[in-house]
Order: structure tokens, then C-alpha cells, then sequence
């Protein structure tokens, strides 16, 4: 199952490293490669001679191997691997991996991987709770790092809650299905829409929207990771890309943005228009800065509106059977009925409902809360989560659609 993947386990000082010994157990029976690191704290707690025997590597804790002399090459041992697993994190890791501190090898090598980095906290409930931990967790998963949520249970220290570390026969079922998924998407090409339009009054004024970008930049992130060909058509927005492979064009306004998407409409298998899109431009706009004086001879500025092509719409009027259209929505009254009615009006096969009235959820945030509207009143609610791993959900429900459709 995991034949040829070549897993790097960076494990931390907690209590539950000891479990590391039957997760290697597990990614060595699935045929993975595995190489193990390990903070200086974590030896209080494990055997690195029982490691490397079930790894079949040495386990790297110092820059340098006391034994051999031989320097311990943390960017080979990041581009070595498929996959960084840290597991358990515990909160120090954590808190020293968000913040970008390097004071041992496991953080170096975090901080010169380039393959997909996943990590698993363990610690005391209070701990996990801690506003912290919670914010060090969410700039991780902002960096595109995936996390393994810890269980709940009896903790070490006797105390019943959330912190477990995860069983390692489930995290060695999270890596089987990552890969598994990684090339679900493999030939398949896809169009994403992301960001605000700003519509230019003048050349120093727009109409525009709080929209940061961050959801739809996550889908086309997560697209490019399934091994879709990614075709991003971005708005003004400050957030870059995780996955270096998605093609990004730049735009500004509603018109550049309908123009860039069009241009190879027929190519595309997936098209999830995420961009919050101006529904109006001004009929004409100044060359020169407006001044306050000299427009109107009263106290109002009228600038006339004209409606932006729809380009959802567009994509589902001219849909063909083997293409998946996705829209979103925003609405702040009769959430479901205009998500339904948009279903239907733009002829795409799933709404991503966001509401206004949601805490966390919404322009600017990490975190969103939508729900899923598809066709013969299919409702899914999907919990408050960061937009990183609701991107993961709606790409696997992309698939399930493709499926569909192949059917
Ligand atoms: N959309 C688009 N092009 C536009 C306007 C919207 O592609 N010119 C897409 C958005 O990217 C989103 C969906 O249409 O996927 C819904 O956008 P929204 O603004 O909520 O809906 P509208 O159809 O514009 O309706 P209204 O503003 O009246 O709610």
C-alpha cells in the first residue's frame, strides 16, 4: 500500500512517543520507507535502538552524529522524504514550529521540507485548550501543513479530554488514503475563480469587497495536490499559492477575470467559481482623479452602474456532460432558498452556501462554515473548520461528482 513512499517521522517529548514504535510497525508492514527524528526531549521518553531496528535507519536527533562524526543533512533529509509526519507534536514543537525557531534538527528539517507536512498533537487537555496552542495550530494549517487531530480520552495525566495523540493504526490510514487520493485528479484540468474584482471609478477609487482569496486559492491549492492541472484566475489578493504547480493569472476587474476564464472554457473538466465577483461596473470610467469639485454642481456624485457578465452563468449555460461546475454563494436571509435557486439558474452541480451570520465564517477569516446545496435538495452542513481542510472536503466532493458523471 505504501510500496516506494518514503515517510519521515519527526517525533517530540511526550509521553505518547512510545506509540511511534507501532505507527513505524505499521508504515514498514505497508511497505513504506521510514526514517525517524527525534528532538533531544523525546529521548526521555523512547528508545532510538528500537526505532532504528523497526525503521531500519539510524534515528537523526543532533546536526551531527556523535557516533560517526558525519553531519545529519537536514534539507537531504526533507527532500528525502514523501512525506513529514510530527507525531506526537507536542505544544512546544508546535509553538516553535509556527513561530519559525530552529533549535534542533527535527525544526530545521521542518523548516527546509518542501513535501507536505503533517502533525499530530499530543498534550494535557488545558494545554490543547489554550488560546496558544489553538492560534499556533491555526497558523500552521495556514502554511498548508495538514493536522492530525488528537483524540479524546484519559489523558497521562489522568485528566479525561481532548489531547490524545492519534492511534497509530489510524494515522497510518491517513498516509495510506493521502496517497492513495494524490493522484485522483491526475489528467484532469480545472479552472478556479478567487478574490474580489475591483471596478475602477477612477484611477484611484473602485468598487470592491472584503473577499481575502484564501478559500478559493485552498481549492486550487488542494486541486493541484489531487494532480489536477490548475488554471487559477485571481482578483487582488495578498495570499500565494501553497502548491507551486497552479497557474496563476492576476486580474483586477470582473471583465478581465470573464475574459481569462472563458478563453479555454471548453478545456476544463472542474470549474469552482470561488471569486466574490462585482455584479456591477460603472458605465464609465474617469481617466483622471475625481475631484470633489467639478463633477456635480451639488453635493452628490452619481456614477451609473452596468451589470458584469455572469461568469458562473456562462459556464453553466454552456456546460458539457463531463464537466463539474461548482459555485458559491454568500447570502445573509433565505440562506438555502437563494442557494437552491442559484443551483438551478447557473445549471451547476453543487452551491457552496457561506453565510454572513456565521461566526468564523465568511470574508478575511481562516476558518469557514458552509454548507454543501447539489442537486434533488441535497443539504450537507459541514462544521466550522480552516479553509485549508474544507477545500480537502470539497474537493473530495468534486470527486464524488466526477464520478457521477462517469458513470
Ligand atoms: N459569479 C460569477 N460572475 C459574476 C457574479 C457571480 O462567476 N459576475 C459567481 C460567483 O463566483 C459565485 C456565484 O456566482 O460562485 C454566486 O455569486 P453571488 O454574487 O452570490 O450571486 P449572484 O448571482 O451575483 O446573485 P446575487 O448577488 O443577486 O445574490
Amino acid at each position: 500500500m505504501l510500496q516506494g513512499k518514503k515517510i519521515l517521522l519527526g517525533i517530540t517529548g511526550s509521553i505518547s512517543a512510545y506509540k511511534i514504535n507501532y505507527l513505524v510497525r505499521h508504515l514498514v508492514k505497508a511497505k513504506a520507507e521510514v526514517k525517524v527524528i527525534a528532538t533531544p526531549a523525546a529521548l526521555d521518553f523512547i528508545s532510538p535502538l528500537t526505532l532504528s531496528t523497526l525503521s531500519k535507519n539510524p534515528v537523526a536527533v543532533e546536526f551531527t552524529n556523535s557516533e560517526s562524526g558525519i553531519w545529519n543533512n537536514h534539507v537531504e533529509l526533507g527532500e528525502w522524504a514523501d512525506v513529514f509526519v510530527v507525531a506526537p507534536a507536542s505544544a512546544n514543537t508546535l509553538a516553535k514550529m509556527a513561530a519559525g525557531i530552529c533549535d534542533n534538527l527535527l525544526l530545521a528539517v521542518y523548516l527546509s521540507a518542501k513535501c507536505p507536512v503533517w502533525f499530530a498533537p499530543a498534550m494535557d487537555l488545558d494545554m490543547y485548550q489554550h488560546p496558544s496552542t489553538k492560534n499556533n495550530i491555526a497558523t500552521l494549517l495556514s502554511y498548508g501543513n495538514r493536522l492530525i487531530p488528537p483524540g479524546s480520552g484519559e489523558l497521562a495525566s489522568g485528566l479525561v479530554g481532548e489531547g490524545r495523540l492519534e492511534e497509530p493504526e489510524e494515522i497510518a490510514n491517513q498516509l495510506i488514503d493521502f496517497f492513495k487520493k494524490k493522484n485522483d485528479l491526475a489528467g484532469y484540468k480545472a479552472l478556479v475563480t478567487a478574490g474580489p474584482t475591483y471596478e475602477y471609478i477612477d484611477p484611484v477609487r473602485f468598487i470592491g469587497n472584503p473577499s481575502s482569496g484564501k478559500m478559493g486559492i485552498a481549492v486550487a491549492d488542494e486541486l493541484a495536490n489531487r494532480g489536477a492541472e490548475v488554471h487559477l484566475i485571481c482578483g487582488p489578493s495578498a495570499v500565494k499559492n501553497k502548491n507551486l504547480k497552479v497557474a496563476r493569472i492576476n486580474v483586477k476587474s470582473a471583465q478581465e477575470m470573464f475574459e481569462a476564464a472563458v478563453a479555454d472554457a471548453d478545456a476544463y473538466d472542474i470549474a469552482v467559481m470561488a471569486a466574490a465577483v462585482s455584479d456591477f461596473t460603472p458605465q464609465k470610467t474617469f481617466t483622471h482623479k475625481v475631484k470633489k469639485q467639478g463633477v456635480n454642481n451639488d453635493d452628490q456624485l452619481n456614477i451609473e452602474l452596468k451589470r458584469t457578465q455572469d461568469i458562473l452563468k456562462c459556464f453553466g449555460d454552456q456546460k458539457q456532460s463531463h464537466q463539474v461546475l461548482i459555485g458559491f454563494a454568500m447570502e445573509t436571509d433565505q440562506e438555502l432558498e437563494n442557494a437552491q435557486q442559484k443551483l438551478s439558474n447557473k445549471n451547476a452541480d453543487l452551491i457552496v452556501l457561506n453565510s454572513l451570520n456565521e461566526a468564523g465564517a465568511g470574508f478575511q477569516h481562516n476558518t469557514n462554515k458552509v454548507t454543501f446545496v447539489g442537486k434533488n435538495k441535497e443539504v450537507v452542513n459541514v462544521s466550522l473548520k480552516d479553509k485549508t481542510e474544507l477545500a480537502v472536503d470539497l474537493v473530495d466532493k468534486i470527486i464524488e461528482l466526477q464520478g457521477q458523471k462517469n458513470q
